[in-house]
C-alpha cells in the first residue's frame, strides 16, 4: 500500500454519493484514502461504503476511536494532502472561522498541509455574501477551492454549485501533488499588470494587461517553495499567498521598486505591461473638455528591463516577455539580444482568446543559443509552471 496518504473529508451534502467514485479512482492511483466523514454525510452514505472502495477504516467521531485520543492530530499529520468533496456551505463557514467542532473540522484546523475543497451547494447558498467571503478568506490562506460548476443541482433548480465530476478532482488532485519543492530557497522577483501614466488628476494612460499572467508566474514560484516578490500595476487579483506584494501605479514607481528589489533574485520574470510613453506634463486638476482637440506630448518611459539586462548579475537569470501583434519571433529575439535575456516568452497577443486579459496564453519560449520551443494554447497558470520548470533548468547549469 502507497506512503502517499490522501485524507478526503466528506461533509453532508447530496454530492456525497460522488465522493465515493472520487475515493474509488484515488485508491486505483495508489494513494492510501482516509476518509473522515461528518455526522450529516453517514446519513447519506454509509461508511461502509467508503471502507470498502478504500480498504481503509472510515473515521467520522473525535470520540469514538479507541485507541486514537488525538486522532485529529494524527489524521492531520498522515495526510500528504486532504481533500474536502462535497464542502458545504456550513463547513465552508467552519474553517473560516476556524471553528473545530468535530472530527473533519478539527482534522482541517491542525492540517498543515496542502487543503482543497469542493464546495457542492444550492446556487442561492453559493451566492451569498457570506458563503463568497468565506471562500475568499480560505483561498487566501492557501487553500484551493476546486469549482463548483454550473448544472441541475439536487434541488431541482439549475445554477452554479454543483460539486465538480470525480475526474477532473482526481486531476487536480494528481496536479497538486505532482507540484515539486524546486525551487526551495531560491528568491524570485516577478512584475505584473500594466502600468498607469497620468495626464490630469483624474486620467491616465494605461493598456489591457490584468495582471493575471504575472500573478500565475508569482504563485508558482511561491508554491515551489521559492521567496517570492511580485510588483504589479494597478490589479483587482489578490496577490497569491505567502508573495512580498509591491503595488506601484506608473513606469518609474515599478522601476524603483525593480531595481531595489533585483539585486537579492536569483530569477527575475519581467511579464509587466510596461507603458513605452508617459504625458511630458501632468496637469493639475481635471482637463477641460471645452476646447476642439487636445495634443499631448509624450516621452519615453525608462526600460526597465533593458536596465536589469544591464546589471545583470553572475548567476542571475533574467526573463522578459515580448506582447507582439507582428513578425512575432524576430521581434522577439531583438529585445531577447538588446535587453541581455537569458529568455524571452513570446506571445502574438492579436490571437483571439490569449494575451491581454483572457485565461489562456499561447508562447514560444526563445534562448540566446538560437534554440526556441513553440508551445501550444493553455491556462496562463499551465503555461507558468513551464516558464518555472525552464528557470529552475537554468539556476541547476549555473550553481
Ligand atoms: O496581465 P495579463 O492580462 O495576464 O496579460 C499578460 C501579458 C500579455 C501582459 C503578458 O503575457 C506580456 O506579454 N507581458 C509583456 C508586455 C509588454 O510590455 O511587452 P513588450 O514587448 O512591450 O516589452 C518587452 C519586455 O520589456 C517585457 O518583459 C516588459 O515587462 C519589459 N519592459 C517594457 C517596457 C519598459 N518600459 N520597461 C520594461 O521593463
Amino acid at each position: 500500500m502507497s506512503e502517499r496518504c490522501i485524507v478526503l473529508g466528506v461533509s453532508g451534502g447530496i454530492a456525497a454519493y460522488k465522493a465515493v467514485e472520487l475515493a474509488r479512482r484515488l485508491t486505483r492511483e495508489g494513494y492510501r484514502v482516509k476518509t473522515v466523514m461528518t455526522e450529516h454525510a453517514t446519513r447519506l452514505v454509509a461508511p461502509l461504503t467508503f471502507e470498502s472502495v478504500t480498504g481503509q477504516e472510515v473515521s467520522v467521531s473525535l470520540w469514538k476511536e479507541p485507541g486514537k485520543p488525538m486522532h485529529h492530530i494524527s489524521l492531520a499529520r498522515e495526510a500528504e494532502l486532504i481533500l474536502v468533496a462535497p464542502a458545504t456551505a456550513n463547513l465552508i463557514a467552519k474553517m473560516a472561522s476556524g471553528i473545530a467542532d468535530d472530527l473533519l473540522s478539527t482534522t482541517l484546523l491542525a492540517a498543515e498541509c496542502p487543503v482543497m475543497v469542493a464546495p457542492a451547494m444550492n446556487a442561492a447558498m453559493f451566492r451569498h455574501p457570506a458563503t463568497r467571503h468565506n471562500l475568499e478568506v480560505l483561498k487566501k490562506r492557501g487553500v484551493e477551492v476546486l469549482g463548483p460548476a454550473s448544472g441541475p443541482l439536487a434541488c431541482g433548480e439549475e445554477g452554479e454549485g454543483r460539486m465538480l465530476e470525480a475526474e477532473e478532482l482526481l486531476e487536480a488532485v494528481k496536479r497538486r501533488l505532482a507540484i515539486r519543492m524546486d525551487m526551495a530557497g531560491v528568491r524570485v522577483l516577478v512584475t505584473a499588470g500594466g502600468t498607469r501614466e497620468p495626464l490630469d488628476a483624474v486620467r491616465f494612460l494605461g493598456n489591457r494587461s490584468t495582471g493575471k499572467m504575472g500573478f500565475a508566474l508569482a504563485e508558482a514560484a511561491s508554491r515551489r517553495g521559492a521567496e517570492v516578490v511580485l510588483v504589479s500595476g494597478p490589479t483587482w487579483l489578490d496577490p497569491p499567498p505567502g508573495v512580498t506584494f509591491i503595488p506601484v501605479e506608473t513606469a518609474r514607481e515599478m522601476m524603483e521598486a525593480v531595481l531595489s528589489e533585483a539585486d537579492k533574485a536569483e530569477a527575475v520574470i519581467k511579464a509587466a505591461a510596461v507603458a513605452d510613453f508617459a504625458p511630458v506634463r501632468v496637469r493639475e486638476g481635471k482637463i477641460k473638455k471645452e476646447r476642439a482637440e487636445l495634443l499631448l506630448e509624450l516621452e519615453r518611459t525608462p526600460d526597465i528591463l533593458a536596465e536589469l539586462g544591464g546589471r545583470k548579475r553572475p548567476g542571475q537569470v533574467l526573463v522578459g516577455f515580448a506582447a507582439e501583434t507582428e513578425e512575432l519571433l524576430e521581434n522577439a529575439r531583438e529585445k531577447m539580444r538588446r535587453k541581455n535575456l537569458d529568455m524571452v516568452v513570446a506571445n502574438d497577443v492579436s490571437a483571439e482568446g490569449c494575451g491581454f486579459a483572457s485565461d489562456d496564453n499561447r508562447a514560444t519560449l526563445l534562448f540566446p543559443d538560437g534554440t526556441c520551443e513553440e508551445l501550444p494554447r493553455m491556462s496562463k497558470k499551465r503555461l507558468a509552471e513551464e516558464i518555472m520548470d525552464r528557470v529552475v533548468g537554468m539556476l541547476g547549469r549555473r550553481e
